[in-house]
């Protein structure tokens, strides 16, 4: 039988922090008191003028194949999960793949599926893994979501950063991802969206993000707790030996309200919107990376990973670690 485990993980956050207070600084009509208390959310990283979603995630990927002891070149399948391209297209992964100088011809190709994004790019590379097509595949979330907020919009631009986190996804006799599952409802379109496209050189529509935060954040809670039970069940594995639950980080309520529903302790969730704010596709695997960095997460650890996001989509991925 053919498995796949995570072989190494990377991460990178562009800049310094930018905290609330700089936020207010620079003209936006909030507190540090209004979004800690809302969101949790204390700093964000946000990508200077110039820097694109294909270079953030090339200093992730770079990170994630060191630590599998890996070259560029082993690498024979990317997938990036982003919903800020560099590009209409070429895909980011392509530019990925020439940015890491990987001149294989390895199969490379971008996954839109928002928040739930990595989830999703993790559970398709898995597929591909254990089909025995493919041996060593680079899956990446990686984002500029601040090229698509609305400065003037107070209720949604406090919220995210940009960021990217990487994982190197290789076969194994050794079972690594345990199980998944992946959703989607798409008539929930309208409460989170970036209505917008490009026609005959115009924008057509509206190209920044839209929320109806209340309604995103009953649908998050109630369908990360489903999804988790579900992965759980498929498993035959206890919410009690799951050591470290990791979820999308959008909000730190809709963490611990998470948390709570599925009955897993704060102190077993691996948090970083505090300091990352929400960074979409980005958030889970930066999320990992930090936990593994920071000695936390450890080898033969269960892991619960968890997305939802625009679309709707959601879904779960539980790995032995
Ligand atoms: N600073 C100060 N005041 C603000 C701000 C701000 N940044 N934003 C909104 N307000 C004000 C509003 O104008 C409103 O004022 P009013 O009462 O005078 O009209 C008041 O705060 C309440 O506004 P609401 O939008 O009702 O605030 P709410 O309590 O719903 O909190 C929030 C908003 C934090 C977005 C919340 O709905 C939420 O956490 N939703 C989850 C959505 C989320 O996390 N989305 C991330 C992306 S989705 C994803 O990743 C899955």
């Amino acid at each position: 039988m053919i498995y796949a485990r995570i072989a190494g993980t990377g991460s990178y956050l562009p800049g310094e922090p930018v905290s609330n207070d700089d936020l207010v600084a620079r003209g936006i009509e909030t507190s540090d008191e209004w979004i800690v208390g809302r969101t949790g959310i204390r700093a964000r990283h946000l990508a200077p003028q110039g820097m694109v979603t294909s270079d953030l995630a090339r200093v992730a990927s770079q990170h994630a194949l060191e630590a599998a002891g890996c070259k560029p070149q082993d690498i024979d399948l990317i997938v990036v999960a982003t919903s800020t391209p560099d590009y209409i297209f070429p895909s980011t992964a392509t530019l990925l793949q020439s940015k890491l100088g990987i001149t294989n011809g390895c199969a490379a190709f971008d996954l839109q599926a928002v928040c739930s994004g990595f989830v999703y790019a993790l559970t398709v590379a898995e597929k591909f893994i254990r089909s025995g097509s493919h041996k060593r595949a680079l899956v990446v979330g990686a984002e500029v979501f601040s090229r698509i907020l609305d400065w003037s919009d107070r209720g949604t631009c406090v919220l995210f950063g940009d960021g990217a986190g990487a994982v190197v996804l290789e076969a194994s006799d050794l079972p690594g991802i345990l199980g998944s599952a992946l959703h989607a409802d798409g008539s929930h379109h309208p409460i989170l969206c970036v209505p917008g496209s490009v026609a005959a050189g115009q924008v057509v529509g509206d190209p920044f993000l839209r929320m109806d935060g209340q309604a995103v954040f009953k649908f998050a809670v109630r369908v990360l707790g489903e999804v988790a039970h579900e992965v759980l069940a498929d498993a035959g594995v206890g919410v009690q030996d799951v050591d470290w639950l990791i979820p999308h980080q959008a909000n730190i309520r809709i963490l611990q309200a998470t948390a709570k529903r599925l009955g897993v302790p704060d102190d077993k969730v691996i948090a970083t919107v505090a300091a990352h704010g929400n960074t979409s596709a980005a958030s889970v695997p930066l999320a990992l990376d930090l936990g593994i960095r920071d000695g936390r997460i450890q080898r033969g650890q269960k892991l619960l990973l968890e997305g939802v996001g625009g679309g709707f989509t959601w879904g779960a991925a539980l790995i032995h670690y």
